[in-house]
């Protein structure tokens, strides 16, 4: 009985992993077939779901002969896009960008968002504030009325290694929770992020006033940047358990 039950749950997770990859495939082709036009410059964000925007953005690049620019938020990003044969270029040469389209770990009614969870955060905001358009692509896991409800991990800030333990008892004592220096898989060390920074995870106790609580955190000294993103997506694309899209403005 104990085996059969242990196959269920396997096979329980199994479908419910793959429903996520659909779903977050759907969002992503949506976005880029909705946003990507010829002769754009488009920003790639960092993650999973970005994976199969980035599929999506090569086939029409390919099929529809488009002359596409893209300017990557981090080291996986510039993979991507060189592994996919896309034109990569940088913010020096294109500080202007048409669209960004990027994940996110959570995204509310306003469309504020957790990001950060792979690290990436500073890049994939700074890339998403030279953008014409920021749009959001998701599964449903991500969508949230009030932020904290799905993303349990906390909101991402990255810091300058020297300063991870002051920061980290600012940030607690002015906003309260708990926030822990992210170590990697093995435990060996912290994640260095793209900027050589580390990444703290602060988990907060309840809903705040974000806007207050992201100029309030990016005051204190050593803080690189946070992975709140106020005011800045025009657009979510979620992805659904049953195989539509969901748009939010
Ligand atoms: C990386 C990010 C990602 O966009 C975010 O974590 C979502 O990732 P995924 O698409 O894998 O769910 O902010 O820093």
């Amino acid at each position: 009985l104990v085996a059969l039950n242990q196959k269920h749950v396997l096979w329980f997770r199994q479908s419910h992993a793959k429903m996520a990859e659909e779903a977050k495939k759907l969002a992503a082709y949506s976005a880029v077939d909705n946003h990507v036009q010829n002769n754009q410059v488009v920003g790639v964000g960092s993650g999973s779901t970005i994976v199969f925007a980035v599929d999506r953005l090569a086939e029409r690049v390919r099929q529809e002969k488009l002359n596409i620019v893209c300017v990557p938020t981090s080291f996986q990003a510039r993979q991507l896009i060189l592994q996919h044969s896309l034109t990569l270029s940088d913010l020096d040469r294109h500080p202007e960008l048409d669209v960004a389209i990027d994940g996110a770990d959570e995204v509310d009614t306003e469309l504020t968002l957790i990001k950060g969870g792979g690290g990436c955060l500073t890049q994939e905001k700074i890339v998403a504030g030279c953008a014409k358009h920021f749009v959001v692509i998701a599964d449903y896991r991500k969508d949230s009325k009030v932020l904290g409800q799905q993303w349990k991990k906390g909101v991402p800030i990255e810091v300058i290694p020297m300063a991870y333990v002051p920061v980290s008892r600012m940030i607690v004592k002015k906003f309260g929770g708990e926030a822990s220096l992210r170590m990697a898989v093995s435990k060996a060390g912290p994640v260095v992020t793209d900027n050589s920074n580390f990444i703290l995870d602060w988990k907060f106790e309840q809903a705040q006033d974000w806007t207050e609580v992201n100029t309030a955190i990016k005051m204190i000294p050593g803080v690189v940047e946070t992975g709140l993103f106020v005011n800045m997506a025009e657009r979510a694309y979620f992805g659904m358990e049953d195989g539509s899209v969901q748009v939010r403005d």
